[in-house]
């Protein structure tokens, strides 16, 4: 029997790599089996879920129907508009068609991973399916950007929770992003700060500048264009983040990164 307080959640995948799932089933505080069990009503989820074919677009509408604008919906991926929307259906019916019935019969949205929230990889030029946003495919709806690639489990769960105890979504920047975790630039709280204020920086991989942590800068670190919380969160539950593995920040919450962003070992 549902509990009422676990707000339903439908979970809907397109033009992705599956790596928000991937970064959320990991997660370990919490759980995504608390997350799952305790915290929401996943009623839907292709990767998670029992159920496959018609049984699982059965769920589907059943949920949509009894919640309807009650249900939380998060969306992972792009949505591809060109031919018609041809490139990616799921039962018969194209993302697009999907998206606008989900999300605008939905309390509101959540976009996770820069595909869903900015198109990411697959609307890199020359975006050959003509990928687009959940936010411009259903303008209207009430949508919360968690860019990053993947998502940061941690801000998902953030959200979740900020939503379950205030009953509505965090305060946003012009992006759709959550201040909380999209506030500061990766620059300012990188652990190599005091190295590029120094002026030593790594040329090259591996050199001995490198190996002592030195700023990225010279290496086409984009930590001073790029708002995300990952050098306080960090990814899998705090135990790293890019920076700290060696490699520059490559700006992947950033709005058309692959295309702004790029090269990305050059400044
Ligand atoms: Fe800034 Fe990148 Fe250098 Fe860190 S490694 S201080 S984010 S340029
Ligand atoms: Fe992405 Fe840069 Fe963080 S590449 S994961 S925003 S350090």
């Amino acid at each position: 029997e549902q509990d009422d307080t676990r707000p339903p959640v439908i979970w809907l995948e397109f033009q992705s790599c599956s790596g928000d799932s991937e970064a959320f089933l990991r997660s370990s505080a919490p759980t995504a089996v608390q997350i799952i069990l305790d915290t929401i009503s996943l009623e839907y989820a292709e990767i998670v879920m029992a159920a496959a074919g018609h049984q699982a677009e059965e769920a589907r509408h059943q949920a949509m129907e009894k919640y309807k604008g009650r249900y939380i919906a998060i969306v992972e991926g792009s949505i591809p508009t060109g031919k018609s929307g041809a490139y990616c259906t799921v039962a018969g019916q194209s993302a697009e068609e999907i998206t606008r019935k989900v999300c605008g019969n939905a309390l509101a949205t959540i976009a996770v991973g820069t595909c869903a929230t900015f198109g990411g990889l697959p609307a890199a030029a020359p975006n050959p399916t003509e990928a687009r946003s959940v936010k411009e495919v259903v303008p209207n709806a009430t949508v919360l950007n968690l860019p990053g690639c993947p998502v940061n489990a941690a801000n998902l769960s953030a959200a979740l929770v900020h939503f379950l105890t205030f009953g509505r979504l965090p305060a946003a920047d012009r992006f759709g992003r959550p201040r909380f975790a999209y506030g500061k630039r990766i620059h300012d709280n990188c652990e190599r700060r005091g190295h590029f204020d120094a002026g030593q920086y790594a040329e090259t991989f591996g050199d001995y500048g490198h190996r002592q942590g030195w700023c990225l800068y010279k290496l086409g670190c984009k930590g001073p264009e790029t708002w995300h919380n990952c050098p306080t969160v960090r990814y899998n539950d705090g135990l790293s983040w890019p920076v700290m593995a060696g490699h520059g920040c490559i700006g992947c919450s950033e709005p058309g990164f692959w295309d702004s962003m790029t090269p990305f070992y050059r400044r």
